[in-house]
């Protein structure tokens, strides 16, 4: 088997963002910051270090500010430089030029329908796919760590990660055969499971390797939970035609597509970056001091 190197990868940031209303009625989800930086900034990060030469947003109404944060801020750098200021806070919203391409979801029809919309700019390659609202922060990076995986096995990884039982329901979920240190086989997966009725509590925390046949998969792809059209369900078929793993991934991950996860990640952040970290351990102190 050979196993082909991974250069690009997926952003889906089409999504509606409900959850967070009215925050995210103009500005998408994605653009939320975690301390100093929007969410979409870390996930492209975290897939720079993983080598990634090639980011394809797949993007809808609303989503402009996510492009003009990857392009020269002509006026905003202009005046910083007249004022002598460092334009190296910026440095990280620079990408290489051709490495990034847009795509547009024209209606929210679920994850799979937005991945699939990309399928023309992944061409015949294996790809990763970035959930920015899952923030995965670990050293080293959660794809990094994912992409040295694949290159022994191949096929398809996604990341596999535990969570209660009771929480089953939020996610798309494995039912895992052979472990292997951190790699565990994948024998089914179930989008959205109840409780007591799912395979494994081991979800999917939006970071995935995938082989191009998802999408001719995803072509004919009929609705499934929630009336979308579900990537898990994609991802469902490949499996025994196909080798196909979860990966096990020892860093922190925080739902900040929810509300209270959105809020720890930014305190857990906020207490490890150096210029906020004191007085934000001594006004997290006083408040909980009150009760
Ligand atoms: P979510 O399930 O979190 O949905 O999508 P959402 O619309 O972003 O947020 P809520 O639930 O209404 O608050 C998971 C990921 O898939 C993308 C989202 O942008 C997010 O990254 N997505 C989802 C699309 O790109 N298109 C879709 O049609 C659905």
């Amino acid at each position: 088997m050979t196993i082909k190197t991974l250069r690009k990868a997926v952003f889906p940031v089409a999504g509606l963002g409900t959850r967070f209303l009215p925050a995210t009625k103009a500005t998408p989800k994605e653009m939320l910051p975690v301390v100093d930086r929007p969410l979409i900034q870390y996930a492209v990060d975290e897939a720079i270090e993983a080598g990634i030469e090639q980011l394809i947003f797949v993007t809808g109404r609303n989503k402009s500010s996510i492009e003009d944060h990857f392009d020269i801020a002509f006026e905003l750098e202009t005046t910083m430089k007249e004022r002598g200021k460092s334009l190296e806070v910026l440095s990280q919203t620079r990408l290489k030029p051709g490495a990034v391409a847009y795509v547009r979801q024209q209606e929210p029809l679920g994850l799979g329908h937005a991945v699939w919309c990309a399928r023309d700019i992944v061409g015949d390659e294996p790809f990763a796919i970035f959930l920015a609202d899952e923030l995965m922060i670990g050293k080293p990076g959660c794809m990094k760590a994912m992409v040295e995986a694949y290159e022994k096995v191949g096929g398809n990884v996604v990341c596999g990660l535990e969570v209660p039982d009771s929480e089953t329901d939020k996610y798309g979920i494995i039912d895992p055969g052979a472990r292997d240190g951190a790699l565990v086989e994948v024998k089914g997966l179930v989008e959205k499971p109840k409780a007591g009725t799912a395979p494994s509590n081991i979800m999917i925390p939006g970071r995935y390797i995938l082989q191009p046949e998802v999408m001719r998969i995803l072509e004919t792809q009929g609705k499934g939970a929630g009336g979308e059209i579900q990537l898990t369900d994609a991802m469902a078929q490949m499996i025994g035609k196909q080798p196909f793993h979860a990966f096990t991934f020892a860093g922190k991950r925080y739902d900040c597509g929810d509300k209270a996860g959105y809020i720890h990640a930014n305190m857990a952040l906020a207490l490890e970056h150096p210029e906020i970290a004191d007085k934000l351990r001594a006004a997290g102190e006083a408040l909980f001091a009150k009760g």
